[in-house]
C-alpha cells in the first residue's frame, strides 16, 4: 500500500466547510461532521507535487490548455470505462453545478420542465428552479435496502414541455451505479420523447467491488447524440475547491449551443492549478483509485455491521459506488427535528439529513464515509450511544 488512509489530518483552521463550520460555532464544538461530500484524505503526491512545481514558477498569466490535458482525460475514460471520446466534445467548466446550470440554460426555455428522481443531489432541484424552469419529480422506488428507477412513472410526467433529464450515475444519496438494463430503458424513454439526457457522472470513479459503471453515452450513438455527460476529478481525488470539470457533449448542435453559454457566462478556460490538477490525476492516478476503493468499502462494511450489531434499527442501503451511506433510522418513529436534534446534540455527531434531496428522504441521513477508519469508528460509537438512550 502506498497511500495511508488511516492517516488523520486536523483540517480544522483551513476554511474547509466540513470541519471549520462548527469549530467556528461555540454550541456545536467536537462535532465530528460526516456531511458534505469531500474527503479526510490528503489529495495523492503526484497532484501536489504538480501543483507545488507550477507554483514555484511563480508566474500565474493566461493560459492554452494543452493537448496532453485532453489526451489525459481521454485515456482515462478509455481505459476505465471503454468509451472513446474525441478532444471536440470535451468542454471545461469550473465545476459540474455550474455546468448543471449552463445546460439548463442552453437546453431549455422558461416554463420547460426537467425531471430529477429523488431523492437526490439537491442541487439538482435548484439548477431548474433558479433558472426559471419546472422541476418534475419521478421519484426512484426503494425497494429493500435498494432503489430503482421508476420508468413507468418516468412515461406518464412527460408532457409535450418536459426536456431534459438529470441523472446522477452513480447516484447521490442512495449510492446505486444505475445497470446498462436501467441505462437503456430511461435512453429509450428520453429518445421516443425528445428529452436530453445530463448524465452527472462525477462519482464514476467511485465503484464499489461488484458494480461496474457505465457512462450513458457510450451506450449507443443515438444515446450519445441527446447526452451530456459531466465529468471531474474532484471527488476521486479530493480537489472540489480547485473548480474543475469537464463536460462532455458529442452532438455538435449541442456543444455549440453549450458554447455559447459558456460565452455568455464569459467562460472560456480553467483555472491553472484545477486544469494541473485534472492532468496529474488522470495521468498518474490509477494506483490511487485501486486503493482508495478498497479502504472506503471496507469502511462501508463496518460501518453496516456496526448498525447491524449494535443499533439494528439503523437500515444501511447497498453502497454500489459514491462513498455516501445512505441510513434509514425512521424505525425510531421520531420526527426529522427530532432526530437532527438528538444526532447533533447528543451524538454530536453532524449527516446531511435526508430531507435536503426530497421528501423520499425523510428520516434517512447520508454518513460520509470517506475518513480515517478511527473517526467512522468514534462517530458509529456516539451515535449508537445517542440512540440507545431511547430505549
Ligand atoms: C452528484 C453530484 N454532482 C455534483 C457535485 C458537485 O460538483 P462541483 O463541486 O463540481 O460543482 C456533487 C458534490 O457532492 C455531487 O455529489
Amino acid at each position: 500500500m502506498k497511500y495511508d488512509f488511516d492517516k488523520v489530518t486536523d483540517r480544522t483552521g483551513t476554511h474547509c466547510v466540513k470541519w471549520d463550520y462548527y469549530e467556528m460555532r461555540d454550541e456545536v464544538k467536537g462535532m465530528i461532521p460526516m456531511s458534505i461530500a469531500d474527503m479526510d484524505f490528503e489529495a495523492p503526491d503526484f497532484i501536489i507535487d504538480s501543483i507545488v512545481q507550477r507554483a514555484k514558477h511563480g508566474i500565474f498569466g493566461y493560459t492554452v490548455i494543452p493537448d496532453s490535458y485532453y489526451e489525459s482525460l481521454i485515456k482515462w475514460l478509455e481505459k476505465r470505462f471503454h468509451w472513446s471520446v474525441k478532444k471536440e466534445w470535451i468542454r471545461f467548466s469550473p465545476g459540474v453545478i455550474p455546468a448543471l446550470n449552463f445546460a439548463v440554460q442552453a437546453f431549455t426555455e422558461a416554463g420547460d420542465k426537467v425531471i430529477i428522481q429523488p431523492p437526490v443531489y439537491h442541487p439538482f432541484r435548484f439548477s431548474i428552479s433558479n433558472n426559471g424552469r419546472v422541476v418534475l419529480n419521478n421519484p426512484l422506488i426503494c425497494e429493500g435496502n435498494s432503489y430503482r428507477m421508476d420508468i413507468e412513472g418516468l412515461k406518464k410526467v412527460i408532457d409535450k414541455r418536459t426536456k431534459m433529464i438529470i441523472l446522477s450515475n452513480p447516484h447521490n444519496p442512495v449510492g446505486r451505479v444505475w445497470r446498462e438494463d436501467e441505462l437503456k430503458a430511461l435512453g429509450e424513454v428520453c429518445l421516443e420523447n425528445n428529452i436530453l439526457i445530463i448524465s452527472d457522472e462525477i462519482h464514476s470513479d467511485l465503484i464499489m467491488p461488484g458494480s461496474t459503471h457505465i457512462p450513458t453515452a457510450s451506450l449507443s450513438d443515438e444515446l450519445a447524440a441527446i447526452t451530456i455527460t459531466c465529468t471531474s476529478p474532484s471527488k476521486t481525488f479530493n480537489l472540489a475547491e480547485l473548480h474543475a470539470a469537464n463536460i462532455i457533449i458529442p452532438n455538435p448542435e449541442l456543444y455549440s449551443r453549450f458554447d455559447l453559454t459558456l460565452a455568455k457566462a464569459g467562460i472560456n478556460k480553467p483555472n491553472i492549478m484545477g486544469m494541473i490538477a485534472t492532468q496529474a490525476a488522470y495521468s498518474k492516478g490509477e494506483q490511487w483509485v485501486e486503493e482508495l476503493i478498497p479502504y472506503l468499502y471496507e469502511n462501508f462494511l463496518f460501518m453496516e455491521s456496526f448498525f447491524k450489531e449494535n443499533l439494528p434499527e439503523v437500515k444501511v442501503s447497498g453502497m454500489e459506488g459514491t462513498y455516501l451511506g445512505w441510513l434509514d433510522f425512521r424505525a425510531f418513529g421520531l420526527s426529522n427535528a427530532e432526530l437532527e436534534e438528538r444526532l447533533l446534540s447528543k451524538a454530536r455527531v453532524a449527516m446531511t439529513p435526508g430531507r435536503i434531496f426530497g421528501a423520499e428522504g425523510e428520516s434517512f441521513f447520508r454518513m460520509n464515509l470517506a475518513c480515517p477508519r478511527t473517526i467512522l469508528e468514534e462517530a458509529l460509537k456516539r451515535i449508537c450511544g445517542a440512540m440507545k438512550e431511547l430505549h
